[in-house]
């Protein structure tokens, strides 16, 4: 019997290593990813060496992240409930699928992982477990064990020989934090009162709108097929490109968001979050698609996209919904091509400017000035007059419209 653990060397999944072993006999593969987080991987190598494990993966999977799960997400503008990047929610899909491809190598027929049985990462990782191989177990230790307090923990940890420092610098917050290259969220500790405001060193990102620069940056961003491609005219990966745009973003105040959530389980929950490089990407994305889509493409994308921010919120990432929304999604994005130019002040990221040769921006025909025949403004009149008909006919027997 073996089981592969999505790792992250913190306290948490380290107790879980240690558990998986002793409740289930069974040997434990460690699985460690660089998405992002800001913190190093390696260090998780020798952690788990110290907790017997003898098969250990770490990988970088930082392009994968913002190639194919980031990017595809951003051409539909996804937001969740109108607030919500969903920076956590697109990263469990790429961890479920590594783990489920280290399983397959490694001949595991089990998935272990350290989110607890309140929230939604146990339904992302769980769906995508299910759906990538279906005959698989799923151990959640936070569903089945007693140990849910920290003393507990603790005391597990001084019974097995579990150094305490394992516990990363991220617990050293009072909040549950999770990071990754799209955001950084936190939750927990006073945030549990939606009326208790942040405290302004929780923020680890973000420099706060107030005290963030006094002259505007601007930044030319390029874009093919509905990706950013180029900052300032250099081409840069997917992940550099998001990378850069956090730095700059955070540096300018940008991407806070303090939101009270539903999650998937039925319970709200408040969060604090910071996507800097997301907040600018979403919009510099529509600016482009606003001179380069047709505008029913462009409406029907809209239409769709609560939709699509939902399956990715609870979890659906790799259900045939998604991958059918997604084909029309890319789809739309073939003319999605040119240059936005964002003005960057102060935490409000505002467009000056937009071009491409994809553009369907007709300057002869939307000029107020004289268009010299370009558009007959005597087409207006019958067009007008057809689309009011059937309000005249109801209007004209009677019906009221007060
Ligand atoms: N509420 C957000 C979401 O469901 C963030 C979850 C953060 N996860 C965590 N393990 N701290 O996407
Ligand atoms: C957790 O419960 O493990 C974190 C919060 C969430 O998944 O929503």
């Amino acid at each position: 019997k073996k089981v592969v653990l999505a790792y992250s060397g913190g306290l948490d999944t380290s107790v879980i290593a240690k558990w998986l072993q002793e409740t289930y006999d069974c040997e434990v593969v460690t699985f460690t990813a660089d998405i992002g987080q800001g913190e190093e991987v390696e260090p998780a190598r020798a952690k788990a060496q110290a907790l017997g494990i003898k098969e250990i993966y770490i990988d970088d999977l930082r392009e994968e992240f913002v190639r194919d799960f980031v990017f595809p997400m951003f051409r539909a503008n996804t937001v969740y409930e109108g607030e919500y990047l969903l920076g956590t929610s697109i990263a469990r899909p790429l961890i479920t699928k590594r783990m489920i491809e280290i399983a397959n190598e490694t001949g595991a027929d089990a998935v272990a992982h350290g989110a607890t049985g309140k929230g939604n990462d146990q339904v992302r990782f769980e769906l995508g477990a299910y759906a990538l191989k279906p005959g698989v177990k799923v151990i959640a230790p936070w569903r089945e064990w007693d140990l849910n307090s920290r003393e507990k923990l603790m005391a597990y940890c001084e019974d097995h020989n579990i150094p305490v420092d394992f516990s990363s610098s991220k617990k050293k917050s009072p909040y549950s934090m999770d990071a990754n290259l799209l955001h950084i969220s936190y939750e927990g500790g006073i945030l549990e009162d939606p009326w208790a405001e942040a405290e302004s060193d929780m923020w680890r990102w973000s420099v706060s709108p107030q005290e963030a620069p006094d002259s505007p940056t601007y930044l030319e961003l390029t874009y093919e097929n509905g990706d950013i491609v180029a900052i300032d005219g250099e081409r840069l990966s997917p992940a550099t490109v998001l990378e850069k745009l956090n730095k700059i973003g955070g540096a300018n105040g940008i991407g806070r968001l303090d939101i009270v959530e539903n999650r998937y389980v039925g319970m709200k929950s408040r969060g604090c979050y910071e996507t800097p490089g997301g907040t600018i990407m979403l919009k510099a994305h529509r600016a482009i698609e606003s001179i380069t889509l047709d505008r029913e493409v462009a409406h029907l994308k809209d239409s769709l996209m609560p939709k699509y921010a939902e399956i990715i919120y609870n979890g659906y990432w790799w259900s045939p919904e998604r991958k059918m929304l997604q084909t029309a999604i890319d789809e739309s994005q073939v003319y999605v091509n040119g240059d936005v130019r964002v003005k960057l002040y102060k935490g409000s990221v505002e467009v000056v400017g937009r071009r491409s040769s994809n553009s369907l921006f007709d300057e002869k025909i939307a000029t107020f000035e004289d268009d010299a025949g370009a558009y007959n403004q005597k087409d207006a009149e019958g067009f007008i007059k057809l689309n009011a008909l059937r309000m005249r006919i109801a209007a004209g027997k009677g019906r009221k419209s007060l």
